[in-house]
């Protein structure tokens, strides 16, 4: 069996990235919905709609599993589609529950009651929809009691990732860094709750200062989906080379995938 890998654009390869290297034989198709992206200013139906038809058409690329790597599309579909949408046979995880247990000291699956962690002030670096949904602070409270935390929504900078505008992306990020410390001056841990932004990870933690944790998704989603894996065999599945899939322009979008990774990676039309 495939698992699929979905993001808006470009973001989810750092998920992809972690993941083919964490389980090099495991075959994977990833799905990026760049003619749609920003998913970041939509709206939850919006969201629902597109997500909804990306992963239709990676159940038909062989998939049963797929990662929503996409924090807005986790924030703002996964609940209605597992909810009401996913057919029995098949599964579709999200991105913030492993982040979220790293957070608060908790291994897989740890449903106990909340409890005090280490850290009191958590910053939280997202997208518009994302920090609207509040899913995050949702899921924390699951699990931990008496943090704080200070959400800054990152306008534009998916956009400006998306088109390869880096000076523009390292503006933002800095701009956006400083909105966040007029709120909250000393975060003790900070989370890049989008794929796109560990793409622009080097210029957070430098806004941030060295001494900031910074935490981003890719590795701990790929040790949640090893363990997944290891529990449920059947999704398991080997192939040649991973499937990368664009309802963008196949091009552009190789190309920046190509200077992303750092290795030669070619899209195919949906
Ligand atoms: N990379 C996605 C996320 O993790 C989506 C960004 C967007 O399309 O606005 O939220």
């Amino acid at each position: 069996m495939a698992v699929g890998i979905f993001d808006s654009g470009l973001g989810g390869l750092t998920v992809l990235d972690a993941v083919s290297k964490r389980l090099p034989d495991q075959y994977f198709v990833y799905f990026g919905d760049n003619a749609h992206a920003p998913y970041g200013v939509r709206d939850a139906d919006d969201v629902f709609d597109l997500t909804t038809k990306a992963v239709a058409r990676m159940w038909d690329a062989g998939c049963d599993l797929v990662i929503l790597a996409c924090n807005t599309a986790s924030a703002a579909a996964l609940r209605r589609m597992q909810e009401s949408w996913v057919p029995t046979d098949k599964r579709v995880l999200g991105v913030f529950v492993p982040l979220i247990e790293a957070l608060t000291e908790r291994s897989w699956g740890d449903n106990s009651p909340p409890r005090e962690v280490s850290v009191k002030h958590v910053a939280l670096f997202a997208t518009p929809a994302t920090v609207a949904s509040r899913a995050f602070q949702r899921e924390l409270a699951f699990r931990a009691i008496g943090v704080d935390v200070e959400a800054q929504a990152c306008g534009g900078v998916v956009d400006a990732i998306e088109e390869g505008d880096v000076i523009l992306a390292e503006a933002l990020v800095r701009s956006h860094v400083d909105a966040l410390k007029r709120k909250m001056p000393n975060p003790e841990a900070v989370i890049l709750g989008c794929t796109h932004y560990p793409i622009m990870r080097s210029t957070f933690q430098e806004a941030l200062g060295v001494d900031v944790k910074v935490y981003s998704q890719a590795n701990l989603v790929a040790d949640a989906l090893a363990d997944y894996l290891e529990r449920h065999p059947s999704m398991k599945g080997k192939g040649a080379d991973n499937l990368f899939l664009t309802t963008g322009d196949t091009r552009k979008v190789s190309d920046r995938a190509t200077q992303f990774l750092r290795r030669r990676i070619d899209f195919q039309s949906v």
